[in-house]
């Protein structure tokens, strides 16, 4: 396996090609989330993805796989979107601005295809995925789903609910505009801080403590569900000098939305 090296800059971003770069996100995807074989997503829906108007976007070290997107295209109230269903970096080349850089290709090529928003879910505990979606890309959430996949056979999961927020991009907001492309972070008054302790990594990955991380996401679940029934939206993220994490939550001042009946 090839180390981060000297930097990224010779990390290659570009769409997957041919059943054989197919074939490396299903490997990755199963090296990075160690799902049981029957909770992956197989070849073959990478392969639809890619002939329906979805992405598959990988990060290549020369040949070599390191990272990928995934998104398949959804409608809403009569507007297409892409779900971002998947985003994987291999272990050893994180933090170095990957994550963020295939989520910059999917944004280029969906504004390409002419889409407006592309969503993903993400576990309301992942502290670090908090802040790469709502800080660094200008995502937002508003809505949460309660043990959405049912159970997880992935580790990362901890045998908990598989709660989720819903990350809503819209890639063409004066939000993500100002921060992507004149690096201006969103200015809003917050109104409520939601906090996650940093230790919810280790508390999920023992046996002992797994309750008090269980403890926490049933408190953030109420927390956060009252909030977003206040028509409170999660607009930024906060992390202290202990890696603790806090959403911070206020009105959004735009009204981007394809509004659904749909409560997930
Ligand atoms: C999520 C994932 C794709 C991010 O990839 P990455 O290349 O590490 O992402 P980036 O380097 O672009 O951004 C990570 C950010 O989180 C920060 N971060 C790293 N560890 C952190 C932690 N423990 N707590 C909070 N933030 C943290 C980094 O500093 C960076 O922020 P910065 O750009 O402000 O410095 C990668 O961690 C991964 O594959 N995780 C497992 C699968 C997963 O959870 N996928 C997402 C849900 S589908």
């Amino acid at each position: 396996m090839s180390a981060p090296g000297s930097g990224t800059d010779q990390i290659t971003i570009r769409m997957c090609e041919g059943i054989a770069e197919l074939n490396a996100c299903v490997a990755l995807q199963k090296e990075v989330w160690r799902f049981d074989d029957i909770d992956l997503i197989p070849l073959r829906m990478f392969v639809v993805s890619q002939k329906i108007g979805g992405q598959v976007i990988g990060a290549f070290v020369g040949k070599e796989l390191i990272g990928f997107a995934f998104s398949i295209p959804g409608s809403r109230a009569g507007h297409a979107y892409l779900h971002s269903h998947m985003l994987a970096v291999r272990d050893s080349f994180r933090n170095h601005g990957l994550g963020r850089r295939l989520k910059l290709a999917q944004r280029e090529d969906a504004i390409a295809k002419g889409f407006e928003l592309l969503e993903w879910t993400f576990d309301p505990l992942e502290i670090k995925n908090a802040h790469l979606n709502l800080c660094r890309l200008g995502a937002i959430t508003r809505r949460y789903s309660i043990n959405h996949y049912g159970h997880s056979s992935s580790p990362l999961q901890g045998g908990l609910p598989t709660d989720r927020l819903v990350a809503e991009w819209w890639i063409k907001s004066k939000r993500v505009v100002n921060l992507l492309e004149k690096n201006q972070s969103p200015d809003f008054k917050v109104e409520q801080r939601i906090e996650v302790p940093a230790q919810i990594y280790t508390w999920k990955a023992s046996d002992i403590d797994r309750p008090k991380a269980a403890e926490v996401q049933k408190r953030n679940r109420e927390q956060l569900r009252a909030a977003f029934s206040q028509g409170l939206v999660a607009l930024g993220y906060e992390r202290d000098a202990q890696d603790n994490g806090a959403f911070l939550l206020g009105y959004w001042d735009e009204n981007w939305s394809y509004a659904s009946s749909e409560t997930d």
